[in-house]
């Protein structure tokens, strides 16, 4: 699965943080046509950001656009404006239904062939943040083969439940585990919410710890102090890829060789899950050092 720890949103209308987003070193940059930008400054945002696509990618993060939802009636021309070479996914606000998610894939499929694009090059991810979006997201999840990650949007989840949103989150529990569980089910990436008290560097830590604990793989951020929290954090702890790399070698010559399936390793019973664990932990501890190294 790809690499998704650092989500960093960029107002699509902003030029002065758009040009300092490629060096942060997020992992994802999205430039956002929705929530962060106002009314009369949408037109100008979609231009911004589709002329900022291929410099931002250049930095070494993948390039994203977030959309307006098919209800504000700008998804059409957001898509027109952006849907060009450089652009790796589109991000739909307030998914709250899997034909919303197919309407795009067919549009998708359009500017794809329209303009010379590979087939499906272009990644679909959605942020759940209705109640609607949180009963969805399994079916919403399914229904694309573009599908690369669903984003726990607790901001517009709290409004829509009329709730007060708080650091503790106690009034996102429910949603933001129901999230979680719904994306591993669907093969894709689980985003963590916007952590909005961007200063409180010791909230943020102790809240992606959380996170991280209920299967989310990255976070959605808004400010450049947060990518290096996200890109340590959801990355493989040090001493569990010690202990990855100990209990595979183990578990092959001891166990697999030998015809057994399972062995003592420091004390501890390794089966086969423990061992195909391991081999998780390898694999996402791979594919960020080949991210890294292509960074430096
Ligand atoms: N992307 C890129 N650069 C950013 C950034 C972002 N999301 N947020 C802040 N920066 C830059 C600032 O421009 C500033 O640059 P400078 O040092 O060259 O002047 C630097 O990082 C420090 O920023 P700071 O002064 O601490 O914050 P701010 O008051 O300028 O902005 C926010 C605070 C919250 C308004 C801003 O971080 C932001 O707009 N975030 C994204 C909001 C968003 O996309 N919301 C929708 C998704 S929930
Ligand atoms: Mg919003």
């Amino acid at each position: 699965m790809a690499v998704m720890r650092s989500v960093l949103y960029v107002p699509g209308n902003n030029e002065k943080m758009i040009g300092k987003s490629s060096g942060l070193g997020a992992d994802i940059v999205t430039l956002d046509l929705e929530d962060s930008v106002p009314p009369a400054e949408k037109a100008n945002a979609r231009v911004i950001s589709a002329a900022a696509l291929e410099e931002v990618a250049s930095g070494g993060s993948e390039v994203y656009v977030r959309l307006n939802n098919w209800e504000t009636l700008m998804t059409d021309d957001d898509l027109e404006a952006v849907v060009q070479k450089g652009l790796h996914g589109v991000t739909l606000a307030k998914c709250g239904h899997p034909d919303d998610v197919k309407r795009l894939d067919w549009k998708l499929d359009e500017l794809e062939r329209r303009r010379g694009l590979a087939r499906g090059s272009v990644k679909i991810s959605i942020l759940l943040e209705t109640a609607k979006g949180a009963i969805n997201a399994y079916p919403s999840l399914t229904a694309s083969p573009r599908m690369v990650s669903a984003i726990f949007g607790a901001v517009d989840f709290t409004k829509d439940m009329r709730v007060k949103l708080t650091s503790e989150g106690v009034e996102q529990k429910y949603a933001r585990r129901h999230i979680a569980v719904a994306a591993r089910a669907a093969g894709v990436v689980a985003i963590d919410a916007p952590f909005v008290a961007y200063q409180d560097m010791e909230a943020f830590e102790a809240n992606v710890r959380d996170g991280r604990q209920m299967g989310y793989e990255g976070r959605m951020i808004i400010h450049p102090s947060q990518v290096e929290v996200c890109n340590r954090m959801y990355a493989p702890d040090p001493d569990d890829v010690v202990w990855a790399k100990g209990v595979v070698k183990a578990f092959e010559e001891e166990a697999i060789a030998k015809g057994s399936a399972a062995i003592s390793y420091n004390g501890k019973m390794v089966d086969t899950p423990v061992y195909l664990s391991a081999k998780d932990i390898l694999a996402s501890h791979g594919e960020i050092e080949a991210k890294n190294a292509i960074r430096k």
